[in-house]
């Protein structure tokens, strides 16, 4: 098993791509922390990961943008399981996309940049605190392909996923010489997410205001890619679990382009 003997932290942890993490990492031989805002959905995500193989599951609601509770729930985690060697911070939210900058307000401009980049910063800082103290670890995020996309109705989540993967890289640098990772997955939207995560509302948003149904819009997105669809939760956590894992020991500060083609390095 890839992670047999790790501790896990997942924070969004009842999210889509934070369950879907949960029950490949549950597999793999995790002992999973599982944190996030929503109890039922925590609950959910927990009960699957252990019918995917987890003996040990705990769940937390923690604010990811409160540095203190994530700090004393990460404290707490290294207490009580012995380490944190992988800390994942798979948190979203709804957010304005697919509007002219005429159109959009500061406010709106600001909620994904500023929410994104905060709670990254506070989990990666309290992940980094024990990883430092034990000299190993691993600290995932997760981009968008707008770090790297130009057009209307972008700049919010491109400022957001730019900056995000700035961060991922920088913070790469400053940790690896202590022998903890970090890595940024890069996913384009996930097509069997829709029903479960933020994108399903913002998604259906967009589509409307062009006059199309999500189901069109998705194809047409599914149509820019060169394998001609779009990734899938399962593969997005099939890739952290292996990142996460010691067969990636020598990689650190890349940025995982699980775009299915929509682009090219
Ligand atoms: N889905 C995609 O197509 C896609 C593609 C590329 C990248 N991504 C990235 O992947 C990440 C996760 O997306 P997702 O699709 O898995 O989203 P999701 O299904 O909506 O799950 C996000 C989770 O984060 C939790 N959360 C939100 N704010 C929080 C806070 N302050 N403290 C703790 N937990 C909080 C939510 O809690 P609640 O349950 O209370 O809402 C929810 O459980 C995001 O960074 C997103 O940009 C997603």
């Amino acid at each position: 098993m890839l992670l047999a003997g790790k501790v896990a932290v997942i924070h969004g942890g009842g999210g889509s791509i934070g369950a879907a993490t949960a029950r490949v990492f549950a597999r793999e031989g995790a002992r999973l922390f599982l944190a996030g805002r929503s109890l039922p959905r925590l609950e959910r995500a927990a009960a699957a990961a252990r019918d995917a193989g987890a003996s040990d599951v705990d769940i937390a609601v923690i604010d990811a943008m409160d540095q203190a509770d994530v700090d004393t729930h990460l404290d707490g985690v290294a207490m009580r399981a012995g380490s944190v060697d992988v800390a994942l911070n798979a948190v979203g939210f709804d957010h304005v996309q697919g509007l002219a900058i005429a159109d959009t307000s500061l406010e709106d401009y600001l909620h994904p940049t500023v929410g994104y980049l905060t709670t990254n910063f506070v989990t990666a800082k309290a992940a980094s605190r024990v990883m430092l103290a034990q000299g190993s670890g691993v600290i995932l995020t997760i981009s968008t392909p707008g770090a790297r996309l130009t057009g209307r109705g972008l700049i919010g989540n491109a400022a957001q996923s730019a900056g995000l993967e700035g961060f991922s890289r920088a913070l790469a640098g400053e940790l690896g010489p202590a022998g903890v990772r970090v890595v940024c997955v890069r996913p384009h939207a996930l097509s069997d997410a829709v029903d479960s995560s933020y994108t399903g509302e913002m998604f259906g948003r967009i589509a409307a205001a062009g006059g199309i149904g999500m189901d069109a819009w998705l194809e047409g997105l599914a149509g820019s890619t060169l394998m001609g669809r779009l990734p899938v939760l399962d593969e997005v956590a099939e890739y952290l679990a292996f990142a996460a894992s010691d067969r990636a020991a020598s990689m650190t500060g890349g940025i995982a382009n699980l775009t299915a083609g929509a682009l090219v390095d």
